[in-house]
């Protein structure tokens, strides 16, 4: 797979300190020790030292070079502590609850970052989507201009005529239950910067819906028609259109019928949907259907690259989530 070589390549180059706050599981162990033989990125292991080494002898892994860091005990936690503080002013979070919070690895990671002591973190092995992003939202936040993170997948299809070369972006198929419409906007806005950022595409953004330019009438229409408005308003290079059903933003012949006008209907290589339900659903679709290969969620919009496996992830799944991560961390810098 060319696009996840290439990805690996860069991380190689850029040498990102990546935080694996699921310390002592098995697959990140044996991701880590990947990843540090290929030299993929720099990796802070979260947890008991003695427990990590104990697992790691059991399976067999080397994880010589990784950082083992115990949020429990470690000399930063008064200081990060002090920032938890600071940032939830507003919430009135007190010092004593903020070290107790500390204890959790899944808090002390995105503080890592925070304080700049690492660049970037993958988690969700062994934990539940809400558990990881709850604290990367309260502590590090959107981007200026970004009210939320949504999630994105690259997935490669078998036939190349579709998208770019056969790869799609499909949003938002891991955060946003049901986006209003200026959320929808910013979903479409930061996919297009995860496509460019990590694909190398030029996106072809196809906003979807049940109606094409009209065809149907309903609220839920008009909230795609909207978000397609916004999401011009917000950048006016974008090439967006909808709203399209995925028939108008994937076949030529039927864009031809249904948007002739369109310089994204029939060709498009970003897909958003109208809602979670709609894209969760349509990415395992054609996961299992069509036998893609789907890589993410791959979060957007977070000041800092913060990504959520999924519980039935490999070893290897987290290997490409690290490299993926160090892309974004270094596409941070640019
Ligand atoms: N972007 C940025 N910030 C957000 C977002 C978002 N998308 N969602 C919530 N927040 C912030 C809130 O503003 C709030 O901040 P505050 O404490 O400073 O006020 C904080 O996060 C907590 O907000 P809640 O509304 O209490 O959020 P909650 O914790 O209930 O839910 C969550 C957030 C977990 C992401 C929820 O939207 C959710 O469960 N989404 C679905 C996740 C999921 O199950 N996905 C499918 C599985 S993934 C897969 O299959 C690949």
């Amino acid at each position: 797979m060319k696009l996840l070589e290439r990805v690996i390549k860069n991380a190689q180059e850029y040498q990102k300190r990546i935080v694996l706050p699921e310390g002592s599981e098995p697959r990140t162990l044996r991701a880590a020790e990947i990843i540090l033989k290929e030299n993929i990125a720099r990796i802070i292991l979260l947890g008991s030292p003695a427990e990590i080494a104990q697992v790691a002898d059991e399976i067999g892994v080397n994880i010589k070079g990784a950082v083992i860091v115990d949020p429990k005990t470690d000399s930063r936690r008064e200081a990060y502590a002090d920032k938890m503080v600071e940032i939830r002013k507003s919430k009135g979070l007190a010092k004593e609850k903020a070290l107790a919070m500390l204890n959790d690895p899944l808090v002390f990671a995105p503080m890592m970052i925070k304080a700049g002591d690492a660049d970037g973190e993958v988690a969700g092995a062994i934990n539940a989507t809400g558990d990881v992003l709850r604290p990367a939202f309260q502590f590090v936040k959107t981007l200026p201009g970004v009210s939320v993170v949504s999630g994105a997948f690259i997935m490669f299809v078998n036939d190349p005529h579709f998208g770019h070369d056969g790869i799609l972006m499909f949003a938002d198929c891991a955060v946003m239950p049901d986006p209003d419409e200026k959320q929808l906007a910013e979903i479409a806005v930061t996919t297009a910067k995860t496509a460019k950022a990590i694909v190398g595409m030029e996106p072809r953004i196809a906003m979807l819906s049940f109606s094409t330019k009209g065809s149907a009438q309903h609220p839920l229409v008009d909230k795609v028609a909207n978000a397609t408005k916004i999401a011009k308003e917000m950048d006016g290079s974008l090439k967006i259109d909808g709203e399209m059903q995925l028939d108008a933003a994937l076949m030529p012949e039927v864009a031809k019928l249904k948007a002739p006008d369109s310089d994204v209907a029939g060709r498009a290589n970003v897909l958003v949907f109208p809602g979670l339900e709609a894209a969760n659903i349509g990415y395992k679709l054609v996961q299992r259907l069509a036998g893609a290969e789907a890589i993410g969620p791959i979060l957007q919009g977070m000041a800092a690259p913060i990504n959520d496996l999924s519980r039935g992830c490999s070893a290897s799944d987290i290997v490409n989530l690290v490299a993926i991560t160090c892309n974004q961390a270094a596409a941070f810098e640019k």
